[in-house]
């Protein structure tokens, strides 16, 4: 459905909304062209949803997942309100299996089974799970504004940043986690210029951050990834800004597949590696990023381009959509409680305890 018929402004803020008892999500795999929403009324269609691109970035995946479980409870409570517990749990074993890298996903669900345990077949779920989805969602919101000033304050001067994948306001419940940072920043006149790596195979540097940033006016230029060392060698770019999916418990931090390469890069020419990432994308039980689960996904993402197969026939392609970024490339990673400088083991329970 068309955004507008809506009467829902169409930006990056509003990509996930809860509307009339159904969950309306921005499709994230035609922007920019189109800003269309798609409704879903069942937990079974959010957690494709979720698989199939629509909704994407960890933050926003959780939130999503979250609404997806009070669609459940709707439906589940309406057709046996007596014993509703059941439906719901297969449900939420579905929406888990979605994507398995972002642990927002895992720790969204979490949340909503606490309030589930609160409550007794026969009771209705709806009001207490919508409740908590929409808290999970504005803390979301909440804790970007708080990284976005934390994040600019360790900005010093006027710099050219990069980015990579989209860390925006699509990405999460609004706002931003890197561009969070990005956006509080320019708004401090500390951001002369922003450049989005393209980020194959899903372009979500092309098509949604640098379209989030043209919207706020922020100056962008796109770059292919393998740009990136040309551009950090030539002076000028003051930090790498970036996400995250996952953030291991000695630091270690799961993103978008080319981070890695570009915190290698950064080192090796000085250049500073920020990581903007919620406590809710912070996984201590994992004691490094090698137990990491990272998503792969159909090779004919990497064989094909807008639509058109580019690989030659009977080519295959290794298609791995996160690596980890060892802890020792990471300058600081910003959360919500505060910011840590040269992450370990140590300063990771410091925060966390
Ligand atoms: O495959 P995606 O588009 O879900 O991957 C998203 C990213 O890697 C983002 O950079 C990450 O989720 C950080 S989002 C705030």
């Amino acid at each position: 459905m068309e955004a507008s018929s809506l009467n829902i402004s169409i930006n990056a803020d509003n990509a996930i909304v809860w509307h009339e008892d159904r969950l309306l999500l921005l499709d994230q795999r035609i922007l920019p062209e189109k800003a269309e929403f798609i409704g879903f009324d069942t937990p079974h269609l959010v957690a494709e949803g979720i698989r199939q691109m629509v909704v994407r970035g960890a933050p926003a995946i959780g939130i999503t997942a979250a609404y997806g479980v009070v669609l459940g409870a709707q439906l589940h409570s309406t057709v046996n309100p007596e014993n509703w517990k059941e439906g719901l749990s297969m449900d939420m074993q579905l929406l888990a299996q979605s994507r398995p890298t972002a642990v927002n996903l895992f720790w969204a669900l979490e949340r909503m089974q606490w309030v589930i345990d609160t409550l007794d077949e026969g009771d209705n779920p709806v009001p207490l799970l919508l409740q908590e989805a929409q808290a999970i969602h504005q803390e979301d919101i909440a804790a970007n504004r708080a990284m976005g000033e934390l994040g600019a304050a360790l900005i010093e001067g006027q710099t050219a940043v990069i980015t990579h994948c989209n860390a925006g306001a699509l990405a999460t419940g609004g706002y931003g986690t890197a561009l969070g940072v990005i956006r509080s920043a320019h708004r401090a006149g500390k951001i002369s210029r922003v450049f989005a790596d393209e980020t194959r195979p899903w372009l979500q540097g092309s098509r949604l951050t640098a379209w989030e940033l043209h919207q706020d006016s922020i100056p962008v230029s796109l770059l292919v990834e393998g740009a990136a060392a040309s551009l950090l060698s030539q002076g000028g770019v003051g930090w790498v800004i970036v996400g995250s999916d996952r953030i291991a418990a000695n630091g270690d931090v799961a993103n978008k597949i080319g981070t890695y390469n570009l915190a290698v890069v950064a080192r090796h020419h000085g250049v500073k590696v920020m990581v903007v990432a919620p406590t809710s994308t912070i996984d201590m039980s994992l004691a490094s990023g090698n137990q990491i689960p990272i998503e792969s996904r159909d090779p004919g993402e990497v064989l094909s381009c807008g639509g058109k197969r580019i690989g030659a026939d009977g080519v295959d392609a290794w298609n791995p959509v996160f690596d980890v970024t060892p802890a020792a490339l990471v300058d600081a990673i910003v959360t919500e409680r505060g910011v840590v400088h040269s992450p370990d083991a140590k300063k990771m329970a410091k925060l966390m305890a």
